[in-house]
C-alpha cells in the first residue's frame, strides 16, 4: 500500500500552514511546508543579489538548496532562517521565484521525497494537483480576502514584523493573481479536491474538518 498523503492546497494566508501542520501532530504525521521550498530560494536570490528573472541562476540555486528542517525552525547555510524566510517582501519574490518552470523542477524531488511512513501532510499550491496526485484525501482551504489580510497581520504582529493592512491587503490580491495566472502548476484546486472556506471558522473548527474527511476517505479505502 501506498503512503498516506492528505494535501492541503489554496492562496495565500488561507491557514495552510498552521491547519497542515496541527493535522500532521494529531496523526503522527510528517509535514511538507512547500512554500519554504520556494521562500528559501527567493530569500537566498536576494540575499546573493540575483536577478528574479534569471532562470537559470534561480534553477542553479534551488537544485542546490540544503535547508535543515528540524524542531520546526529552518536552518540555510548555518543561518536560523524562520523567522527571514516569512517576511512579506520574501513572500513576493517566492512568488516570482515559482513562477519559473525550471525552478519548479529543480524542487520536485525534494518534495516528493518528504512521502514517508507513517503518513504525510503537505501543504502548498499544486501538492494534490501535481506533486501527488494520488493523495489520498486533498483539500483546497480557502478563505475571503478580507479574512486572509487580517490573518496575515496578526500572524507577523505576533512575530514582531510591523505592517500595514492596507499594504498587506493588495500585496495578497497581487500575489494571488501571480499564483493563479502562471502557465506552469497555476493555482487551482484538483477536481477532485474538497473546497474548504474558513473564512468564519477557527483553526480548530478547520482541523476537525480535515481529520473527519480524513478518516472518511480512509475508511472508503479499507472497504
Ligand atoms: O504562506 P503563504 O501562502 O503566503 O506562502 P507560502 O505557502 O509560503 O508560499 C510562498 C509562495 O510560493 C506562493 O505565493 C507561491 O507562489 C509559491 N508556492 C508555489 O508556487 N507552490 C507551492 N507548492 C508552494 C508555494
Amino acid at each position: 500500500m501506498s503512503i498516506a498523503v492528505i494535501t492541503i492546497d489554496g492562496p495565500t494566508a488561507s491557514g495552510k500552514g498552521t491547519v497542515a501542520s496541527l493535522v500532521a501532530r494529531t496523526l503522527g504525521y510528517h509535514y511538507l511546508d512547500s512554500g519554504a521550498l520556494y521562500r528559501l530560494t527567493a530569500y537566498k536570490a536576494l540575499k546573493h543579489g540575483v536577478d528574479l528573472a534569471d532562470e537559470p541562476a534561480l534553477e542553479k540555486l534551488a537544485r542546490e538548496l540544503e535547508p535543515i528542517f528540524r524542531e520546526g525552525k529552518i536552518e540555510l547555510d548555518g543561518e536560523d532562517v524562520t523567522r527571514a524566510i516569512r517576511a512579506e517582501e520574501v513572500g513576493v519574490a517566492a512568488s516570482k521565484v515559482a513562477a519559473l518552470t525550471a525552478v519548479r523542477s529543480a524542487l520536485l524531488q525534494v518534495q516528493k521525497s518528504a512521502r514517508k511512513a507513517p503518513g504525510l501532510v503537505a501543504d502548498g499550491r499544486d501538492m494534490g494537483s501535481v506533486i501527488f496526485p494520488d493523495a489520498t484525501l486533498k483539500v483546497f482551504l480557502t478563505a475571503s480576502a478580507e479574512a486572509r489580510a487580517q490573518r496575515r497581520f496578526n500572524q507577523l504582529k505576533e512575530k514582531g514584523i510591523v505592517a500595514n493592512i492596507g499594504t498587506l491587503a493588495q500585496d495578497l490580491r497581487e500575489r494571488d493573481r501571480r499564483d493563479t495566472e502562471r502557465a506552469v502548476s497555476p493555482l487551482a484546486p484538483a477536481p477532485e479536491a474538497k473546497i474548504l472556506d474558513s473564512s468564519d471558522m477557527t483553526i480548530e473548527e478547520t482541523v476537525a474538518q480535515v481529520l473527519a474527511w480524513y478518516r472518511e476517505a480512509t475508511e472508503k479505502r479499507s472497504h
